[in-house]
């Protein structure tokens, strides 16, 4: 199976609200995957229909040959996630966050403790690995997440906005990791980002998603051809317009608006 994940028709409504709209799509087995949009796109929509967090309303999805309405286990088992809100533990050291992750999806104790070796140095954490989460910078707790997310040998990695908020430096360390993995163990990787740059470095083929429609798919050179634009973020504006978007609200947000209400009273 040269698929790694293929997506048919794929719909998800929230009440009568359509998120993603009847969507289709492949990615190959070993490929790097830029799946691209504004703010209430669909992207997240999608990647948690892909790992079994949130159920489709109708439409086919197989992520590694199985699907993750009928088959939760084995699509569970068979890829790593670093979400776009951040998921550590703050009070536990880098150690046992990943130690805990190992316990979660049953791994071998002995496998694992090379594993976690053999990953902290990968994202240059090793010497940090007693220090607790809750002293880290925000690119050391991506590549904390990234590390994590990696630990049981996953096929397929996704990573919702792995770089935002992370100055260019950081950025491009991380980046250099995960073309790496991709490279050593032919890790299928499917990323969302906002920074047209990281997709036009490191994507092979990129989907554009708009209003919960897939706009335009392709590899960078097709996307610009197909737009008659000359770079990424040019056939990016072309195609989903140039108006500002409603910020997403994500789980700060809500916090934060909770605790305005609260406030009030
Ligand atoms: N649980 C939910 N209930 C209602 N609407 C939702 C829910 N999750 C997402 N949405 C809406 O679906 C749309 C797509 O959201 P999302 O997939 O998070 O977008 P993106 O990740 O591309 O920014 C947005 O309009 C968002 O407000
Ligand atoms: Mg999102």
């Amino acid at each position: 199976m040269d698929k790694a994940i293929e997506v048919k028709s794929l719909v998800k409504k929230f009440n009568d609200f359509v998120a993603v709209n009847d969507i289709s799509f492949d990615v190959k087995r070993g490929e790097i995957f830029a799946f691209l949009g504004p703010n209430g796109a669909g992207k997240t929509t999608t990647i948690k229909m892909l790992t079994t967090l949130l159920h489709p309303t109708s439409g086919q999805i197989l992520v590694n040959g199985y699907d993750p309405v009928k088959d939760q286990n084995n699509v569970r088992k068979s890829f790593g996630i670093v979400f776009q809100d951040p998921s550590l533990d703050d009070e536990l050291t880098t150690y046992e966050n990943m130690e805990f992750h190992g316990v979660l999806y049953g791994l071998d104790k002995k496998l694992m403790t090379n594993r976690i070796e053999e990953l902290l140095n990968i994202v240059d954490l090793w010497d940090r690995k007693d220090s607790l989460v809750k002293t880290f910078s925000g690119g050391m707790r991506r590549r904390l997440e990234i590390a994590r997310g990696l630990l049981h040998h996953p096929k397929v990695f996704f990573l919702d906005e792995p770089s935002l908020g992370l100055d260019p430096q950081t950025r491009t360390h991380l980046w250099n990791y995960v073309k790496d993995l991709n490279k050593k163990e032919n890790i299928t990787i499917f990323f969302t980002t906002h920074y047209m740059e990281e997709a036009e470095r490191v994507a092979e083929r990129i989907a554009v998603i708009d209003h919960g429609k897939i706009v335009a798919h392709g590899t960078l050179d097709e996307l610009k051809k197909h737009t008659s634009t000359n770079t990424l973020e040019e056939a990016f504006l072309k195609l989903t317009g140039t108006e500002i978007r409603e910020e997403e609200a994500g789980a700060a947000d809500h916090l934060r608006m909770a605790r305005r209400m609260w406030r009030r009273k």
